[in-house]
Order: C-alpha cells, then structure tokens, then sequence
C-alpha cells in the first residue's frame, strides 16, 4: 500500500533568519510555524529533530534603519532581535536553537567558511561597478531591472556601487550545480520552483561581488579588514555556523555520505536562488561534497491578507501575536497551515479563519471530544470501556482510517502540510458520522450494553489517535484532549514511534468532564474581534495637510511642553521620522460624487500598486490638473474611511486656503517612493 523507505532518524529544519530591519509579520510567522510544526511532527516519530531560526544582522539595509531610528547598529539589533525570540514561543512555536549573525560563534565560523573557500581558490580580487538593491541586499543585472532602474521586486531606485571586492567563481559551478538538480531531483521543491532555478542557472552564471568596502557593518573579510562579507555570504551560512565547529555533537544533524540525517531548508520564493544556487555553491567551493549539501531547500508561497499584498508601510493592521493572543496559537497555526497550500501562494483571510474555526476545530474536533465523553459519561457513568482492541468496531477503524492515518504521515514526510491536516481531519469527520449512524444512544434504550461499550471504546480509541496526529499543528490543544481523555501527556522520545497504530492502547483511564476545546462564539463576537484585529483607521482631519500635519496622538503626548494651540513646540528625531513623507506622481484622478471637496487619486509611491488617497483639493484643482504632478505624501498614515466604500491611504501636503491651495512638491528627477528627511 503505502509502503516507502524509512526516514532519516535525524531531522534538521530551519527557516530563514529574518531581516531587524522590519518587526514579526505574518509572512514570518508562517515559516517559523511550519518549521515548529515539522519539527513537533519528526519527534513524534521517534526522529531527533532539530530547528533553528534566527535573526540576520548585517549589511546596508541594517545599517540603515538603525541610522533612521537614530540607533547605533548594534543597539538597534539588539532590540529587533529580542522581538523575534520572544514572538514565536507566542505561537507555540519553540526553535532548538535561535542565531543572531552578530554572535562571535557565528562570525568565527563563518570567516572560517571563507578561508576554506578562499584556500580552494574561489575567491579574487577584482573591482565592481554595478547595480545594488539594497531591499534585497543584491546586485541587478540591468535585464532585470524596471525602466529608470527601478528594482522589480521592491519596487525602489537601485544604486551604483563601485569599488574593490572579492569575487566568487559562481560561473565554475554551473555545471555541479546543474548535475545536482538533476541527481537529486528532491534538492529544490516544489517541483515548479525547481524548474525556475534550473532555467536560471542555464541562462549561464557570472561570479559574485561578495564582499564591500564602502559601509562596515558586516563580518570583517579574514586577513582583509577593509572589506566586510557580503550579507547573504554571511547569512546563508548560519544554517552551518549554528552546528558549532567541526568536532560538536550537533554536526550529526548535517547530511554526509552514509549520515543518517536531512537537512531542510523552508524559504520565502523570493530568496530561493540564494538558497539553491549560491548557498550549495559557496559549500561546494569550501570543500563540501554533493552528499554533505543540505537535503532539500523548499520554497512556500506569499501570503496575501484579506486579499491584500502585504505592505510594510500599513502592515494590513495584523499582528500574528496579537492575533494568537485572541484566538489561542493553536487556531492561528491551523489557519495558516491548513489555508495555505504549502508551497503555493494563499491568502489569509479573518473571515475564513473563523469559518473554519467553527468547521474543523470547534464543530469537527472538539465537537468530536465532547460528544463522545458526554455519550460515556451518560451512558456508562464516565468509565471508559475496557476492551480488547480486536473488539473494536471495524466499522470505524477500517482500511480507510488506517489509510488516512499512513497517508497523514507520508505527507508530512513530504513536506505536503496543508494535505496532512486534510487526511488527519477526514478521520475525524468519519469519526462524527460513525457517531450518528452507530447511535450509541439507541443500543443503550435497547439494553445492548455490550454495543454500547465497542461503540465508545471505538470512538475513544480514535480520539487518542487523533489527539496525537494533530499534535504537530495543535500542540496546546492535543493536550488539552488528552488531558480530558484521561491519557497521559505525549513524551516524545528518540527511537519511539508515536504515530498511531493499532493496538498502541490510545484509551485513558479516567475521562474528565467534557470541556469545549475550542469555545464558539458568535458573528457580534466575531465582528468585536474583527475590529480588533485589523485595528479600523484612526479619526482623522480633513485630507490635506493644512490640519492634518499635526501627527498622531502618540506623537503629540511624548513631546515637549504644547504651544498655546495644542501641538508640540519641539518633536524628538525619532518623532519626526516616525512619519514617512514619501514623493508620489500622481497617476490618476476623479471627482467623487455629491462630494465637491473631495478627488480621488491613485498617487504611484513606487510600490506594486498605486495608492488612493482622496483628498479635499477639488475647490482648487481640476482633476486633469493633478495627474502627473509630482506630490509628497504621508505614507504611514492610518487610512481614513469616508464610508460608502471611499477609503485614503494617505495624505499630501498642501498649504493656503481650499480654494487656493498651493501643493508641496518634489524636483522632477526624483523617483517615487523616495524618503524626504
Ligand atoms: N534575511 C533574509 C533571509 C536570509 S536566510 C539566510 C530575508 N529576510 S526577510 O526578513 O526579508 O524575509 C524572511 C522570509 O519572510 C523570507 O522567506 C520571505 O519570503 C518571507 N516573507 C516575507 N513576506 C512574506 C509574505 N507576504 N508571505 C510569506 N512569506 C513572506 O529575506
């Protein structure tokens, strides 16, 4: 049936060390989750498994957002990085190890990583000039960029870059690289990703700039100190540099010929070519053989919230911590592990998440749980029968179940999450539906104490079985079930499969009173919590700046002493740049309807789509004058709901009175998106 080669007992995951440059997000959230929830699932069958995630400290950008917050780098990372440890214990998401680039045992390791690879001759000196993204912390070929050298990906103005650096003989392992694709077809999933990378390095490879000369926070280059390591060189080796030097224990969990271990990377597929050609080349070119390369590198898709990019700027007012914080970590884990089709892209939409909160985890799994204590404790005052399991009822633990249980496994094997949780929860339903045709309830009115007995030992036994397979993606509820179940809490332990099999004996002793696992509650509810999820727009002032400059609340209350009319008479630097006044070009314009203050634009901020901002300029300016002039605009505002659907996601600046209202600008050279300050 489903038989397939064992599994390496030894099982390494890692997600990638996210930038200090922005805070936890959802798209975060939801690598750290699954890699939580791997590990969790390859405990459970006895494996070792290790994960490690971590934040990534250096480079440009880095350094530049600790300059805009007015922090020195170090401090800055400092903070950002503490945000990320303490979030994912938030979401039951527990990582072996956390890294931080800017720990000596990651630097010493790392320039070791650099001297193997220079020994081997990989690396020289040459000189640069090219484009630099510093959003990706890459070079752009100029075919890769948008027209006025715009970054296809962020969106942004590349830079120039030149100056000394050293190269890495990228072009001299196209060939390698390519035979590996080829012999480990597992190396780079899923299988369309796959296809991308190895068009990519068909289209020929060029050597990399790996390191710089011109800004210094980054791992000194050994023997060179005026050049610091390039950060994905840096970064991609902390996968490595976090299982300690060559002699620590923990180098088990890195493969090798005849190691009994895997090695996952889990990936945004935005950084997938670092991960699948530069990383397996800078280890080859250390010394590393084929076998000794990560296992598999997975890419997963980008979430999209209620259907919405996610946008650093307004963040779609979502907090995966907060979001935990509402509905428990667990309900949160299952939204984005069951929505998502892993691999693929998805949305994570609030209204879904709590349908399906009501379907799967309240009306399918916990209704499961306390209808069946319930049944026994009415119909057998609470003792759960105590039969053989061939006594059981085949009815429900048929081929099926057994089937849906083997095949939950083999998709987590496989890294097929979203069709895990699908098989786990078809049991379940089945589970529900045995109940209605097997009608415990009926037997007992006939006196068939016996029945009664196989029907809910049957439904306890699955129970038992079930709390253990949703384990992995529901940590803090199979507990919660077994608690109640009367079975003791799950020990994983190594070489000790527990993944359900027949006649494991996955009944307890004595039952609890049923307890709702996951409490229901209703649209008004639903609708409270809503609002407090996606924080709704602040009250805002008229659209233009003549009244709405006077910055937040939060800004005004931490500053100096108020003038006579209520504002600040001084702000912080930090105050200041907490507002980010961008340059747009105004793209599109309309009159709105029985509004006749009011135009809606669509104002291009050098993002993927254009903004709309409605603002009250139309006692000025016709809308035809507006288009293609160039504005500044306060980008984070909250947005502002007119209602009837009429919502802005910005302010410009403008001053004078509204019928003569005289716009603040920007020089014509400038892009849109850039940063006045
Ligand atoms: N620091 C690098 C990774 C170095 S790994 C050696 C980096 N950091 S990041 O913080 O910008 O991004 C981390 C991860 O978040 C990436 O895998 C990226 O794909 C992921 N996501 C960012 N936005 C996302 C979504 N909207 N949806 C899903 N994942 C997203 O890149």
């Amino acid at each position: 049936m489903l038989d397939r080669p064992a599994m390496p007992s030894r099982f390494y995951v890692t997600t990638p060390i996210y930038y200090v440059n922005d805070v936890p997000h959802l798209g975060h959230a939801y690598t750290t989750v699954a890699a939580d929830a791997l590990r969790r699932y390859h405990l459970l069958r006895g494996h070792e498994a290790r994960m490690l995630t971590g934040t990534d400290e250096h480079g440009l950008k880095i350094e530049r957002a600790a300059a805009e917050a007015g922090k020195t780098p170090q401090a800055f990372v400092d903070d950002v990085s503490a945000r990320f440890r303490e979030a994912w214990p938030i979401l039951s998401a527990i990582p072996d190890d956390f890294i931080r680039t800017t720990e000596p045992r990651h630097e010493a390791r790392v320039q070791e990583l650099w001297r193997r690879v220079a020994a081997n001759g990989d690396l020289y000196k040459g000189s640069y000039e090219d484009w630099y993204c510093v959003g990706c912390e890459s070079f752009k070929t100029e075919k890769e960029l948008l027209p006025g050298n715009i970054c296809a990906l962020h969106l942004k103005p590349v830079e120039k870059v030149q100056e000394e650096t050293y190269f890495f003989r990228l072009a001299k392992f196209e060939q390698r690289l390519l035979a590996l694709y080829r012999d480990r077809p597992d190396f780079i999933q899923p299988e369309s990703r796959r296809n991308e990378v190895v068009s990519f390095v068909e289209g020929g490879l060029k050597d990399l700039s790996v390191s710089r000369t011109s800004f210094r926070w980054g791992v000194p280059v050994p023997d060179d100190p005026a050049h610091v390591m390039y950060v994905w060189f840096d970064a991609l080796a902390n996968y490595w540099t976090a299982l300690g030097g060559d002699t620590d224990p923990l180098q088990r969990f890195w493969p090798g010929k005849g190691k009994d271990a895997r090695a996952v990377h889990l990936v945004g597929k935005d950084i997938l070519r670092f991960h699948a050609v530069y990383w397996p080349a800078f280890l080859l070119a250390a010394g590393f053989t084929e076998d000794e390369l990560p296992s598999q590198v997975f890419a997963h898709g980008f979430l999209t919230i209620d259907g919405q990019k996610m946008s650093k700027a307004l963040r779609n007012g979502v907090d995966p911590l907060r979001l935990a914080r509402e509905l428990g970590p667990d309900a949160v884990r299952y939204q984005l592990l069951r929505a998502i089709a892993f691999g693929q892209d998805g949305d994570f939409d609030h209204k879904e998440l709590f349908a399906r909160y009501h379907a799967d985890l309240a009306n399918t799994l916990g209704n499961l749980l306390q209808r069946t204590l319930g049944l026994t404790t009415k119909l057998t005052a609470g003792k759960p029968p105590r039969l053989a399991h061939d006594a059981l009822d085949t009815a429900l633990l048929s081929d099926e179940v057994r089937e849906l249980e083997q095949l939950a496994a083999q998709r987590w094997d496989n890294l097929e999450i979203h069709r895990a949780l699908e098989s786990t929860w078809a049991i379940a339903a089945l589970a529900n539906q045995y109940v209605d045709h097997a009608a415990p309830w009926a037997a007992a009115k006939r006196g068939d104490t016996a029945r009664v007995e196989v029907i809910l030992a049957t439904l306890l036994e699955v129970l038992g079985r079930l709390s253990v397979m949703v384990s992995p993606v529901l940590p803090n509820k199979s507990e919660e079930m077994r608690a109640q179940l009367g079975l003791a809490p799950l020990l994983p332990a190594i070489g000790q499969d527990l993944w359900p099999t027949a006649g494991k004996g996955h009944r307890g002793e004595a039952l609890q009173t049923a307890k709702p696992l996951f409490p229901t509650f209703d649209k008004d509810a639903e609708r409270a919590m809503l609002e407090r999820l996606v924080p709704k727009p602040e009250p805002a002032t008229t659209a233009t700046a003549t009244t709405a400059i006077a910055p937040s609340a939060a800004i005004a209350t931490a500053a100096a002493p108020p003038r006579a009319d209520g504002a600040p008479s001084s702000i912080t630097y930090e105050q200041f740049i907490a507002v980010e006044l961008r340059v747009g070009v105004v793209r599109e314009c309309e009159r709105v309807p029985k509004k006749d203050k009011l135009l809606r634009l669509r104002v291009d901020l050098g993002e993927q789509e254009l903004r709309v901002i409605v603002a009250g300029l139309a006692q000025t300016f016709t809308p035809e004058a507006l288009v293609d002039r160039r504005v500044v605009v306060v980008a984070n505002l909250a947005p502002r709901d007119f209602g009837k659907g009429l919502v802005s996601h910005g302010m410009l600046l403008a001053t004078g009175p509204s019928d003569a209202l005289a716009l603040a600008s920007a020089p014509d050279g400038v892009a849109p998106g850039s940063r006045l300050k």
